[in-house]
């Protein structure tokens, strides 16, 4: 008697290993962590603009976006990075009456090189400001045709690898130059990342961790299709806008069996999204996982003071707290009514504190743990098919446009 079968058959910690152990042979994102920094580092040495203004989109700048959010307060950085990415046109010139045109090196970043917003607001940069190998330096893939415009300008260009998608690319030059450039030790960011990809690949307890979590999501999918990170510092808006991307842009596909697949991603912000966002976590259906993310150390010092307000006395037990261990408490308070619940899936991660390698190293988490639910999905993570048609009827439209 024979048996054969095409459905997905439930697949072991071992096998999953096995299956991304082969991919991080061919897609180049897992890698990173052990490049050189050496050319970046160079490069922005010599860099004696005081605005970096990124124009990009999607992957070309939320990562960098993400990281520069997190630490920019805590850092003292000389060079301001500003990100260019929409078409509205309201906001690009909002940001740009704020910047000095002629204190400014612009970074082009794409890896396609042809990315109607991108362009689009390069060209419009074309109108303001003379633009040249002194103030312009570009981002992309070696063959792609803003390629070809920063050679025949004599431009310097670093490259995108063919092999790291757009998502995954902050730990390329996407973020690694401008990042360089405004202060920010790459090398630290690379460390972080390291430290997650080592503990992975030598099964120490990234391993099971990530493993048992991305298992979780996947085999619980369909009880629970929302996944709520729940980030407790406003520094971290953009890793939820970046972590948005990632796990929508790569986790919402169609699996080999043409069942479609995906997770939805939610970021919302402790404590503001108390007053808001928590009560449908509390109350609402129950279809919902909560990562809440916590910093350990702000180091920062600042604190509700001592202070009596007539009509207010019975709120002096805030007095002499520092804000810190207030929002830290806040997200604890948070987590000990989630479990008190006892059916919402929840855990928590405690970044150690502002600092390159603590971002980098949440990063490159989710870099992981979204490549893993992908292969228990048994999907390709690093296209995105879904987001074509809209770029092809926008393009026919322009072009009707332009022949009219
Ligand atoms: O993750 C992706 O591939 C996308 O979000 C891209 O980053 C985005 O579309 C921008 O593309 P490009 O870098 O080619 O301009």
């Amino acid at each position: 008697m024979q048996y054969q079968h095409n459905f997905n058959p439930t697949i072991s910690d071992e096998e999953i290993f096995e299956k991304i152990l082969d991919e991080k042979e061919i897609i180049g994102y897992y890698n990173l962590p052990q490049q050189d920094t050496d050319e970046y580092k160079e490069f922005a040495k010599n860099v004696h603009q005081t605005n970096i203004v990124v124009i990009g989109i999607g992957g070309s700048t939320l990562g960098t976006y993400a990281i520069y959010k997190y630490l920019k307060h805590s850092k003292q950085l000389d060079k301001k990075l500003h990100f260019l990415e929409t078409t509205d046109p309201i906001d690009i010139q909002s940001k740009l009456e704020n910047i000095n045109l002629n204190d400014t090196l612009f970074i082009v970043i794409s890896k396609s090189g042809t990315t109607v917003e991108t362009i689009s607001i390069f060209k419009y940069i074309h109108s303001l400001v003379k633009i040249n190998k002194d103030n312009c330096v570009v981002v992309t893939e070696d063959d792609s045709k803003l390629r070809t415009y920063a050679d025949i300008n004599g431009m310097r260009s670093f490259d995108i690898p063919k092999n790291v998608g757009g998502r995954f690319s902050v730990f390329s030059a996407v973020g690694l130059l401008p990042l360089a450039i405004v202060g920010l030790n790459i090398d630290d960011i690379l460390k972080g990342a390291k430290f997650v990809h080592d503990s992975f690949f030598e099964k120490k307890s990234f391993y099971n961790r990530l493993i048992n979590k991305a298992r979780f999501l996947v085999e619980y999918k369909n009880s629970f299709n929302v996944n709520v990170v729940f980030s407790y510092s406003s520094r971290l808006e953009g890793f939820n806008k970046w972590y948005i991307q990632l796990w929508g842009e790569s986790l919402g596909k169609v699996d080999i069996n043409s069942a479609r697949q995906g997770l939805t991603p939610i970021g919302i912000i402790g404590p503001i999204d108390q007053h808001s966002f928590l009560q449908l976590i509390m109350e609402g259906k129950r279809d919902k996982t909560i990562t809440v993310i916590k910093v350990k150390n702000f180091y920062n010092h600042l604190k509700i003071p001592d202070v009596t307000l007539e009509g207010l006395e019975n709120l002096d037990y805030l007095n002499g707290l520092e804000f810190s261990e207030l929002i830290n408490k806040q997200a604890d308070a948070t987590i000990e009514a989630v479990n008190n619940l006892n059916d919402i899936p929840c855990d928590v991660i405690t970044i150690d504190g502002m600092c390159e390698s603590a971002i980098a190293a949440l990063m490159y988490e989710y870099e992981l743990l979204t490549s893993l639910c992908a292969k228990f999905m048994y999907i390709n993570a690093y296209d995105q098919p879904g987001v074509e048609s809209g770029k092809i009827i926008l393009k026919e439209k322009l072009m009707q446009k332009g022949n009219s």
